[in-house]
């Protein structure tokens, strides 16, 4: 655990140094910074956005770890690109990642498939706070067991799946049973740390000047998973998000055409158009936040607003 006042890499000198943080905290093993002063504390920041983490990061009395180091690498696109495709972009799942699926679908069956399907269907997009968001699924009681496990491709490994199985009673323990259903997919805690759920994986998208963002991205496991379970979702990512995976490669491009797209002579001349299911975010009876099918951009409109006002203090 680092200090209160002492903290990390001097990035514009290229150099580890100390740079004064104005706070410094944890939330079960995430390590959060801020520079602000004037930042609320932790807690609040994350505010209701902990009753999902928590399906994420407090299934077992050991808690979570990071295994296999740090990926990093630059793409040039705008850091909020990804940011609000994690933050609820179900829709262009089908369209973007319809290869991948395809060839899964043929080599392994209908997993793969079976558990977009699931996101269409039992998908909800929720921004727990303004600019945070997620898209997790709300599973209906009365499915098969297996349904309610986490993770996606990784899962479909059998020694993934038995470790899963058995620990689910731990998990339900505390978890309880409403939690127990849900199963986040993705996730952008504002401004620009996402969670891929169903893939195990967090990353941080940097913005390193006009057009670049680098990524840094991380395994996230639980802390007490057997070696085998580790090394298997670890190649799982590898396959699927990590730099050179197959989702990530899809995702990339469009983040980049996204960008460069935007630069064209007519396109500066235009909004972006982000009205998808407009009004239909509302109070759930269960889950906290803003709620709306998976069809909808509402986690956008509070991510950019809560970015424009922000940006319109200065
Ligand atoms: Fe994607």
């Amino acid at each position: 655990m680092p200090d209160q006042k002492t903290v990390y890499p001097n990035l514009d000198k290229g150099k580890w140094g100390l740079i004064p943080v104005a706070q410094l905290d944890t939330y079960k093993g995430l390590i959060f910074a801020t520079f602000d002063p004037g930042a609320p504390t932790l807690p609040k920041y994350l505010g209701d956005m902990r009753f999902y983490l928590d399906c994420l990061l407090d299934r077992r009395e050991g808690g979570t770890e990071l295994i296999g180091g740090v990926h990093k690498w630059i793409i040039e696109t705008n850091w909020k690109m990804p940011a609000e495709n994690m933050i609820g972009d179900v829709y262009h799942a089908p369209v973007s990642h319809s290869s991948i699926i395809t060839a899964a679908t043929a080599l392994n069956g209908e997993g793969l498939n079976a558990s977009m399907q699931q996101i269409t269907e039992h998908g909800r997009n929720v921004a727990p706070e303004p600019g945070h968001g997620i898209t997790v699924r709300v599973l209906p009681e009365g499915l098969p067991p297996d349904t309610y496990l986490p993770g996606d491709a990784a899962s479909l490994n059998p020694v993934v799946l038995d470790y899963f199985r058995s620990v689910q009673p731990e998990a339900e323990k505390r978890l309880g049973a409403l939690r127990t259903r849900l199963k986040p997919a993705t996730l952008t805690i504002y401004p620009n740390f996402s969670w891929i759920g169903g893939v195990f994986t967090i990353r941080v998208a940097h913005p390193r000047g006009p057009g670049k963002t680098e990524f840094c991205s991380w395994v996230i496991v639980d802390r007490d998973a057997p070696e085998e379970v580790r090394d298997v979702i670890r190649q799982s990512y590898i396959l699927t998000f990590g730099p050179s995976g197959t989702f990530e490669q899809d995702d990339g491009e469009n983040w980049q055409q996204v960008t460069f797209g935007s630069r064209g002579t007519q396109a500066v001349k235009y909004p972006y158009h982000f009205a998808m299911a407009m009004g239909e975010e509302a109070q759930h009876a269960e889950l906290p936040g803003l709620v709306s099918g998976p069809m909808s951009e509402h986690t956008q409109r509070a991510f950019y607003l809560r970015w424009r006002n922000e940006m319109s203090k200065t």
